[in-house]
């Protein structure tokens, strides 16, 4: 693993562990980011268009974003059949209770977007982007299907530095790793990738650099308090 890709039999292990996590992925998500991850979810939907448009969201996982993005019509895609059968029904009874038509869920990998080009006025993801296998080329599919002008907004962890990645790594290894210890009841849980992912995960500046070199435009990445997540955003040029 290094911060641009990741070997497929690790790969494989982490869908695994992604998977293993769905039965308490909200509540440790919400421990982890000590309570501040609707906060960043609620900033992800205000920077995304609304009214009509064709929204994006490249590894929705089980649904935790999802369920609230409402006067769009959203895309949902995951590389993991069981996040999408966790999300289906989850988003889908959230929509109906608003009066919304269903979310399309669609298997698929970031790196390889089953879709045509220039086919959505947004695309997000969130906390998903550290796992993509080829981060680079993940960024060149969403640049592709995305229409000219429209905006990617992405978030994940912050690593401002060497020493932010080093307190970043304490806080996964020791503070969430006991907690989820806890929840999960084995020694041996599966959020021990978060912190795997997060070793090999770059600063935030390589990823403005990434998103820039894949062709994107008016690139921005906004550290978010306390400190623990990025949000970059970039747009599609118009030509
Ligand atoms: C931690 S969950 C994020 C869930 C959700 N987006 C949220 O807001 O909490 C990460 C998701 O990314 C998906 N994922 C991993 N690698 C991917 C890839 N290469 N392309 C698309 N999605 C991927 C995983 O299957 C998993 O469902």
């Amino acid at each position: 693993m290094d911060h641009e890709t990741i070997g497929s039999e690790d790969w494989d292990e982490l869908i695994l562990n992604l998977e293993a996590t769905i039965p308490v992925y909200d509540r440790i998500n919400r421990f982890a980011t000590i309570g501040q991850v609707d906060k960043w979810r609620r900033m992800v939907r205000e920077r995304l268009p609304n009214e009509d448009a064709k929204i994006l969201e490249v590894g929705c996982g089980p649904g935790s974003f999802a369920e609230n993005v409402s006067g769009v019509e959203l895309v949902c895609l995951d590389p993991s059949v069981l996040m999408l059968e966790a999300a289906k029904p989850r988003v889908n009874s959230k929509r109906q209770q608003r009066g919304e038509s269903e979310v399309e869920f669609v298997q698929g990998k970031a790196e390889e977007l089953p879709f045509e080009d220039n086919s959505f006025d947004g695309a997000c993801s969130l906390f998903s982007f550290r796992d993509w296998y080829d981060k680079r080329a993940g960024l060149g599919e969403v640049l592709r299907v995305l229409k000219p002008g429209a905006k990617v907004v992405i978030v994940d962890p912050a690593k401002m530095n060497r020493m932010h990645g080093v307190l970043g790594w304490l806080w996964m290894r020791f503070w969430v790793g006991a907690y989820a210890r806890i929840i999960c009841g084995v020694k041996d849980h599966p959020w021990k990738w978060l912190t795997k992912t997060y070793v090999t995960f770059g600063t935030t500046r390589d990823y403005v650099r990434m998103m820039e070199d894949v062709g994107f435009d008016n690139v921005t990445a906004k550290v978010v308090f306390p400190g623990m997540a990025t949000i970059w955003e970039g747009r599609k040029p118009e030509s």
